[in-house]
């Protein structure tokens, strides 16, 4: 017997990312061939007739899973029943705006989204933060819908599986071994130059990454600064934001989470307190996912050089979330 079909809810959905993710949503890459979905489209008034043009390419896919669609521009039918929920779309920098600037626009977004998910979409929710600042955002959102409650406020994550990727990419160019051999990478804290994307655990066919790579100049000097900064590298070759691996990088995410994971995944997840890292801030860790739900993993050492580097990003983070403070109350 076919399965009831799932919600998924999409916003910034006549977006670049939302071109590259529909479509492989619909096709069942994220949530596996055999799950039926009803994508609910989130986008601004004045983009819903691109959002049309998008969902007349999704009929002529006919795609067999496909179980209908909704375009919307207000939050409350968009998220009505939501199983997952990607919040794709954000107020990009424009000229002039400071970051402080940046992050009150987006708060005003997600505070709405947050409230509205909590009000209406499944209890059950799962929510994946893309638009940027994505963890700060998404501790917006899961600060609002805190307000609401019904929903799971641990379920409320930005996507670091991006940054995940590119350094698992950086490591088999480094050490010629193919990217399906890594396992157990993480990328610690912010979505930002400030990441700090640790290989000290990572595995290939059992031996030790970090004594195949045996170069710290290597790690310090060019690994980090490639994978901290390939956001802005790809915006300087492309003239546009990554698109097809952000997307790619939101399958990921939401795949291993509502199906299981084999391998460490790095998440940014609530913090549960663990690695000195404040209560309820959105942080990159590395995470085991299991029955549909995840589980950070506990107990990993970390060394002078690694405490530095998380205490750096946290530090960012905590000075976006005082910055946004006065918007949660
Ligand atoms: P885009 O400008 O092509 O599309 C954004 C879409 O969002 C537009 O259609 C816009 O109308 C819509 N939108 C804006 N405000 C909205 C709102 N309040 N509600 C619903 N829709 C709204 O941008 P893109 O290239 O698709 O990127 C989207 C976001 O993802 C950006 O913030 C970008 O910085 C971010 N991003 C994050 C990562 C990551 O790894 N976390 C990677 C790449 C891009
Ligand atoms: C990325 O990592 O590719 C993006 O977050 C970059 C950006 O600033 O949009």
């Amino acid at each position: 017997m076919s399965k009831a079909p799932v919600r998924v809810a999409v916003t910034g959905a006549a977006g670049q990312i939302g071109y590259s993710l529909l479509f492989r949503i619909a096709s069942g890459e994220m949530l596996g061939k055999d799950q039926p979905v009803i994508l609910q489209l989130l986008d601004l008034p004045q983009a819903q007739k691109a959002v049309k043009g998008v969902m007349m390419e999704l009929e002529d896919c006919a795609f067999p899973l496909l179980a209908g669609m909704v375009a919307t521009d207000d939050p409350n039918v968009a998220f009505k029943d939501a199983d997952y929920c990607l919040l794709v779309g954000a107020r990009p920098r424009g000229p002039g705006m400071e970051r402080a600037d940046l992050l009150t626009a987006n708060g005003a977004i997600f505070t709405v989204q947050g409230k509205a998910i909590a009000e209406n979409a499944n209890e059950n929710v799962k929510v994946l933060v893309v638009g940027n600042p994505c963890n700060t955002n998404a501790y917006i959102a899961g600060a609002a819908a805190r307000k609401v409650g019904r929903t799971n406020p641990n379920n409320y994550h930005g996507m670091l599986r991006l940054d995940h990727n590119r350094a698992l990419s950086q490591l088999a160019a480094k050490t010629g071994r193919p990217v399906s051999s890594l396992k157990k990478m993480v990328v610690w804290g912010n979505h930002s130059p400030t990441m700090y994307a640790d290989y000290r655990f990572c595995t290939s066919n059992g031996d030790s990454v970090k004594a195949l790579v045996n170069d710290h100049a290597w790690n310090n000097d060019v690994f980090l600064p490639t994978v901290g900064k390939r956001g802005a590298a790809i915006i300087d070759a492309r003239g546009l934001s990554s698109a097809a691996s952000a997307a790619n990088a939101a399958i990921d995410h939401m795949h291993d989470w509502a199906l299981g994971s084999d391998d460490w995944v790095t998440m940014g997840v609530p913090s549960d307190g663990s690695y000195g890292i404040p209560a309820g801030v959105v942080f990159g860790v590395p995470c085991e996912c299991k029955n549909g739900d995840f589980k950070i993993i506990q107990g990993l050492e970390i060394d002078e050089y690694s405490r530095e580097k998380i205490n750096k990003t946290l530090g960012e983070l905590e000075d976006e979330r005082a910055a946004v403070a006065d918007m949660l109350k």
